[in-house]
């Protein structure tokens, strides 16, 4: 197998640190090199097990710091690159949408002008299902590779905006690229913030779990491993200047996920708080796969053993949560939710 030098961003959040992790096993002669800023949503005790490891690298830098950004690829000349960093939490996007555009869109921009100076094989830019907006709840409706951009909050909108510019590098300057949109996904190392780890987290703590509205609103939940899967394929087959949607129909409101969790820990149903709802909250997300499928993905997880899976590893790995959980995270929770 070719060496090749792969850079990924935002590899000490939660699909980036498996993505990481995935490749470095996967592909001993890929240098991987993870740059992330290290915000609160990136943590590198997850790395613990590949750290030592000759083909991983680590950089602490800013993707929007053009200064370091810039001559690291002229220094480096990667021949893949992995876009994951961003600010990702659309809760935080509706109290403060600036540090998403300066994140998502500035720091995308800062990243294809590096690339595009320097002779990459392809850029893979991980993006999501909710630049599509929302759907209904006719459950013959998904979004295809077609579906417009029609992006709500503001953090789907400054996805929605870094993904036009991919396209644009493309268009314009040839830059060898792909897009992946993918729905939500679950699985180790999800920062209890998100609906899962927070309702995994907070059951075995015996605390309410806040579902917003109704808990009727729909979500279309990925294990993280087979989001890594497919971004592996798309950076090696897939072909450049084409959009990917990443899904394997494992749709679910929110209410039955929340059911789920609490009855696999035998615990009450009487935690469930329902809560004010999200601003501008998305009705229903939904993925048609078919383009991926064609290219040889297909999901190895059901919804069913996925989280099993990922509450026995939140059962096993309590240290890395209760870490998190007991830090500044504390005052988040309290001002998000009025507690
Ligand atoms: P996350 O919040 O867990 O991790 C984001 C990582 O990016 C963190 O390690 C953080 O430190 C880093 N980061 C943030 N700003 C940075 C900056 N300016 N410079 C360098 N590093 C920075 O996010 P996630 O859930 O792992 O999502 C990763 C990507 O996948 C995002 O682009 C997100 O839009 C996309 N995505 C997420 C989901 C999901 O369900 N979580 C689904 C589809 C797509
Ligand atoms: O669809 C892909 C997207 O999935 C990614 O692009 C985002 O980065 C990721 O955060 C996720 O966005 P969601 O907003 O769908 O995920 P979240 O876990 O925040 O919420 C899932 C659903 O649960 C949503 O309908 C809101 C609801 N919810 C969430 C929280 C945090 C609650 O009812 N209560 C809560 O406390």
């Amino acid at each position: 197998m070719t060496r090749k030098k792969v850079f990924v961003t935002g590899g000490a959040g939660f699909i980036g640190g498996n993505f990481v992790q995935y490749m470095v096993n996967k592909y001993p002669r890929y240098d991987i090199y993870n740059l992330d800023l290290l915000t609160y949503a990136g943590d590198l005790t997850k790395h613990r097990d590949i750290e030592t490891k000759d083909n991983y690298h680590f950089i602490k830098a800013d993707i929007a710091d053009r200064e370091a950004i810039v001559p690291l690829f002229e220094k480096e000349k990667f021949d893949y690159v992995v876009h994951f960093a961003a600010e990702s939490h659309v809760d935080r996007s509706i109290t403060d949408p600036g540090i998403f555009v300066r994140a998502n869109v500035l720091g995308t921009q800062v990243l294809l002008d590096a690339a595009k100076h320097v002779c990459i094989d392809k850029f893979v830019h991980v993006s999501t299902d909710e630049v599509y907006g929302e759907l209904d709840f006719d459950p013959t409706t998904f979004f295809t590779e077609e579906t417009s951009l029609q992006p709500n909050s503001p953090y789907s909108a400054s996805k929605a905006s870094s993904d036009l510019l991919v396209r644009a590098y493309h268009e314009t300057y040839g830059l060898p690229i792909n897009i992946t949109r993918c729905s939500n996904n679950y699985g180790p190392y999800h920062f209890p913030e998100k609906l899962i780890p927070l309702t995994i987290s907070r059951v075995l703590n015996n605390q309410k779990v806040p579902v917003y509205g109704d808990g009727k609103n729909i979500r279309d939940w990925l294990h993280v491993i087979d989001h890594c899967a497919a971004i592996d394929l798309v950076l090696h087959e897939g072909v450049s200047g084409e959009v990917y949607n990443v899904g394997g129909h494992n749709e679910r409101t929110n209410l039955e996920v929340v059911r789920t969790i609490i009855n696999t820990l035998n615990k009450s149903q009487d935690l469930i708080k329902f809560v004010g709802d999200r601003l501008g909250h998305d009705k229903r997300y939904a993925i048609d796969p078919t383009k991926l499928e064609k290219l040889g993905w297909r999901p190895t997880y059901t919804f069913d053993t996925g989280i099993e899976q990922t509450i026995q590893w939140y059962l096993d790995n309590k240290e890395w949560w209760e870490q998190i959980i007991s830090g500044e995270y504390q005052s988040y929770f309290e001002k998000q939710y009025s507690v």
